[in-house]
């Protein structure tokens, strides 16, 4: 595990942008897995900037996101469809066909969630996935439990994640208590991992994650046992590193 740290939280995310702009250069039909949330947002304002100055070309990039909500219709303003387009895809030259986000739309969500794990793997399987990390060391939607979980699945919210999220929402009674997210074991087959996390009240996961045991009451801390991550960290998040 290689961690950085960086003087902000925006430089940060500048860094982690590169990885992802030079994997883009290196592979122009890269699988890249997304995130949302507050975090990667300086990351995909310089994935913008590097596309509008023709540094990067997104037209053969295919995606696949995390997580999605479930309750919420994709056109929902807080929908994680909605995040996407408004943060990254309607500002870069992507083709919409190429970017996929889990949804569970039919009458059977475990087939859903196998489709969307068989989509990954008929698409080459991820070559460079991004991710935050939540309060309680959640990462994508696995939220801390007895097992580490494997493929996409649906997911109850935890308490934590639900006042986390309640920010984006007129209160935490508005925040679905479902999602549907990439398993632990579909976020460990990507070739290479970029974790970003920043502020103080992030430390705490931040140091679970790298000093603690591999404990599922952890999820991040599977990623102790992945041979390519890189944590981008600002100096509030490595606080409790030392
Ligand atoms: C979002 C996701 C979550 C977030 C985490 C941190 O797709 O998978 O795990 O990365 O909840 O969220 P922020 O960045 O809003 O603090």
């Amino acid at each position: 595990m290689n961690i950085q740290v960086y003087g902000s939280a925006a430089r940060a995310g500048v860094a982690a942008a590169q990885v992802l702009a030079a994997q883009i250069i290196k592979d122009p039909f890269s699988v890249l897995g997304l995130a949302t949330g507050s975090t990667p947002l300086p990351a995909y304002e310089a994935l913008v900037e590097l596309n509008k100055a023709g540094i990067i070309d997104f037209k053969t990039i295919r995606t696949f996101n995390l997580d999605e909500y479930v309750g919420i219709s994709r056109t929902h303003e807080q929908s994680y469809h909605s995040f996407m387009h408004t943060h990254l895809f309607s500002k870069v030259n992507i083709d919409p066909q190429n970017t996929q986000l889990p949804y569970p739309s039919s009458d059977d969500p475990e087939e859903d969630c196998r489709a969307y794990d068989a989509a990954i793997d008929d698409a080459g399987g991820i070559d460079l996935q991004i991710l935050g990390i939540g309060h309680n060391g959640h990462i994508a939607f696995n939220e801390p439990s007895d097992l580490f979980t494997y493929g996409t699945h649906i997911v109850e919210l935890s308490k934590s994640t639900i006042e986390a999220n309640k920010r984006f929402f007129d209160s935490a009674d508005d925040v679905p208590q479902k999602a549907i997210t990439m398993g632990i074991g579909t976020i460990m087959k990507a070739r290479e991992i970029v974790l970003i996390a920043t502020g103080q009240d992030k430390a705490q996961a931040v140091a679970s994650m790298i000093l603690g045991e591999i404990d599922p009451q952890c999820p991040a801390s599977a990623l102790l046992l992945h041979p390519q991550v890189t944590i981008f960290l600002d100096e509030d998040a490595a606080s409790l590193l030392q």
